[in-house]
């Protein structure tokens, strides 16, 4: 029998790399004072400037620090000088367990969520409103929050995460310095945002964002920061970027990285209704399964990432369907990445309340830009098909 061809539906884990045609050979050490050295140099100034711009930064190349991914560009903005963290249960790793270093860690608070993975409001406001009592003196206190989430697609609405910074600098003593930080990983190519005054993210000060989710390439992100004076750096070296984070810039990674940015973006509008199209395409499938309680869709209805579809199906092992699709040459995955060698259920689902009858069926079915419609038409097909079958078996 010939196998079909892949069809992706990974892309919150990576994504397809494009191909961008690239300038001439980059090869040289940015810091050197030779000409292979300064050819270098602009190149990394241009694409800095570049990514500055496409998020808002104009011509500020230097609020983009260059990291090996989101991982690191959250762990460097976490280990800032901050004497309070607040952040969320719902958070990728890299902020939790930054968070639970007890070492280096400062002080975190979690707030708490809805069952659709939006921050409670309500309930947060009064945690927030009650740090007057504890804090006295001018402190340095980080918000900090997954923005698109990559297990359920919720996404914080502006109008929320605004609010909670102005009860905090409402609730801290004069003089404190409020910042926000979000994990925009999940985010780029997918939703728009910009750190621009007049830009839908004005009042962040950092997020945190890696190329190979955008179809750029592996070992390459960038803490975008409006104001380093509060970081420190998490390695020590040469004074490669203002010393806050040393060792040779990969130039070549971080051109390419930003031709990649520079097309996502300027088919931001058309790609997002391509792929909302998808997923709608995908969640009728799915229909029948959810009004007889075979599937449970998770995260908020509306608020959530075009490209993204998650589910648990009732008594039923999220990697069993992985599999029964990966058969058919299909990939999808049960939530994240990073924790799929974990047998516990995903704290994500858990901060959710999911039931306990579905916490183990978790499926993510996340698009790209480059998905197409006979793509989803295959996996609509061998999911009903795999749907059918658990239902058949839990109902004998
Ligand atoms: C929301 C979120 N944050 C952070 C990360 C970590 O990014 P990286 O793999 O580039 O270190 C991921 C990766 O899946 C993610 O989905």
């Amino acid at each position: 029998m010939t196998q079909q061809p892949l069809a992706y539906f990974d892309n919150a884990a990576s994504t397809q790399p494009m191909h961008v045609s690239m300038p001439d050979a980059i090869w040289g050490n940015a810091n050197s004072p030779h000409g292979q050295g300064q050819h270098s140099k602009h190149y990394l100034l241009v694409a800095k400037t570049s990514i500055a711009n496409l998020f808002g930064m104009t011509n500020q190349p230097d609020s983009v620090l260059c990291v090996s991914g989101g991982t690191e560009a959250s762990n460097m903005v976490l280990s800032g000088k901050w004497d309070l963290v607040l952040s969320t249960q719902m958070e990728h790793e890299a902020t939790l367990r930054t968070l639970k270093q007890k070492a280096t860690a400062p002080a975190s608070i979690l707030l708490p969520n809805n069952t659709d993975g939006c921050i409670d409001i309500p309930a947060s406001t009064v945690l927030i409103r009650n740090l007057k009592q504890k804090y006295k003196k001018p402190v340095g206190v980080l918000l900090s929050v997954i923005w698109v989430n990559n297990e359920i697609g919720t996404i914080q609405t502006e109008a929320d995460l605004l609010l909670l910074y102005n009860e905090l600098n409402a609730t801290l003593p004069p003089g404190s310095k409020v910042r926000v930080h979000l994990d925009a990983v999940q985010a780029v190519g997918h939703v728009p945002l910009s750190l621009a005054p007049n830009g839908n993210l004005h009042f962040v000060h950092y997020i945190s964002v890696s190329a190979h989710k955008w179809h750029g390439p592996m070992g390459i992100g960038f803490l975008i920061s409006k104001d380093h004076t509060a970081l420190n750096p998490l390695l020590y070296g040469g004074s490669q970027q203002g010393g806050l984070r040393p060792g040779t810039e990969p130039v070549a990674l971080v051109v390419r990285a930003s031709l990649v940015l520079h097309y996502v973006l300027s088919h931001l509008a058309d790609a997002e209704r391509a792929m909302q199209k998808h997923t709608t395409t995908i969640r009728r499938a799915l229909e029948p399964f959810i009004s007889n309680g075979t599937v449970l869709l998770t995260g908020h209805s509306t608020h959530r990432s075009a490209n993204h579809l998650s589910f648990c199906v009732k008594n039923a092992e999220g990697k069993d369907i992985i599999a029964a699709l990966g058969r058919c040459n299909i990939a999808v995955s049960s939530g994240s990445a990073c924790t799929s060698n974990s047998n516990l259920p995903s704290h994500v689902l858990l901060a959710c309340k999911i039931p306990a009858a579905y916490l183990y069926g978790a499926v993510r079915i996340t698009s790209s830009m480059m998905t197409t419609t006979a793509e989803v038409t295959r996996l609509c097909r061998v999911l009903i098909l795999v749907l059918s079958h658990i239902q058949g078996k839990s109902l004998s």
